[in-house]
């Protein structure tokens, strides 16, 4: 029987900010009358997670998808509305809750830089109190599913990017907790690495049924991992179900092909790929958006219209689209 892990009824954050009008007089008058703007990052959130579901949660840049992970992690607290996640109140910040849950930041870091990560390891095993057998376990398997052993000892700042996520990805699990909070753990990776940890989070769901909450700037990793996404956009919930509902819009059907031609003027300003119009832009480079079942043979296309000095094939950002998604059809859906 399933039961649900996270609850949020009603989550609503709002942010103020104060403005100050420009030049000195302004200062001055802020000083008396300070004149703020209220803006609600999110909005009146609801959703259940079921235990061991593998959720995406998407929406533009700031539709408040961060906000949002970081009340359910505690890290700030909810103006109105609330949570529970494993039963606990994250507001509460209890030790119990700490070590239930992770939260992963693609953009922060969490490893000491000049440590080699088994160093790091080694203080969040005492941090969390975990029994050495258990640690030695848990490290010795995730270090094998990530395939990073060799890197064990070599300071975090020396790592490669994909190398430095793995890592992290370690030292939020090395606890073993129930629910992980992913924030574009995959942002900035190459395409192999990538590719890696998205498969590292398969196994990893499947095999002990974490309950996964993962925004992504790539749709191939919701696509490749999430059933079931909810989308966000100006800090409300627009739609939450499968994702195959939403994969009716194009955006996910399609990649991105980009191409410089080895010399300016073998490709001309204009040039048209049978499968559609490329756009160039000041570097010269060309960029072509078309089906993914046609990438190889515009790929082919390309080069056999002259020669080019790089060529690479990207995923829609899914920025993109969501923002076609619910700008073209804003009624389809929901
Ligand atoms: N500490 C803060 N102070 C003021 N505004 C904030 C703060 N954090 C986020 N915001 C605003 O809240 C909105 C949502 O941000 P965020 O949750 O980071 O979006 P996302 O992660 O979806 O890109 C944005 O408009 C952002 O500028
Ligand atoms: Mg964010």
């Amino acid at each position: 029987m399933s039961h649900s892990m996270i609850e949020v009824q009603n989550l609503t954050r709002v942010f103020r900010t104060y403005k100050k009008a420009p030049g000195f007089w302004g200062g001055v008058k802020g000083l008396f009358n300070r004149t703020f703007e209220d803006t609600a990052a999110a909005k009146d959130i609801s959703f259940t997670i079921q235990e061991g579901e593998f959720v995406g949660f998407l929406g533009p840049n700031g539709a408040g998808k961060t906000t949002t992970l970081k009340m359910l992690s505690g890290l700030i607290y909810p103006t109105s509305g609330k949570a529970r996640v494993a039963g606990f109140d994250p507001s509460k910040r209890e030790n119990a809750y700490r070590k239930i849950f992770a939260l992963v930041m693609g953009q922060k870091n969490q490893l000491w830089w000049d440590l080699p990560a088994r160093e790091s390891f080694v203080l969040l095993r005492a941090i969390y109190g975990i029994p050495e057998a258990q640690y030695q376990k848990t490290l010795d398997e995730l270090l094998d599913l990530l395939d990073v052993r060799a890197k064990l000892d070599v300071m975090v700042r020396e790592l490669s990017l994909g190398e430095r996520m793995k890592m992290e990805l370690i030292a939020a699990l090395i606890h073993r907790p129930r629910v992980l909070f992913l924030d574009e753990p995959t942002i900035g990776l190459d395409v192999i690495s990538q590719k890696a940890v998205r498969n590292f989070l398969r196994e990893y769901n499947r095999r002990y049924k974490v309950t996964i909450l993962l925004t992504s700037h790539y749709m191939a990793d919701i696509q490749e991992l999430c059933e079931r996404v909810i989308v966000i956009h100006r800090g409300q919930k627009i739609y939450d179900g499968d994702l195959s509902a939403i994969e009716a819009g194009q955006g996910t059907k399609q990649k991105i092909i980009t191409f410089e031609p080895a010399a300016a003027e073998t490709f001309p300003t204009h040039w048209e790929s049978k499968h559609g119009k490329t756009t160039r832009s000041d570097d010269g480079k060309f960029t072509v958006r078309v089906p993914s079942d046609q990438v190889v043979g515009v790929s082919q296309e390309i080069l056999s219209t002259g020669p080019v000095a790089d060529i690479t094939i990207e995923d829609i950002p899914i920025e993109d689209v969501i923002t076609e998604l619910f700008t073209h059809a804003p009624k389809s859906i929901s």
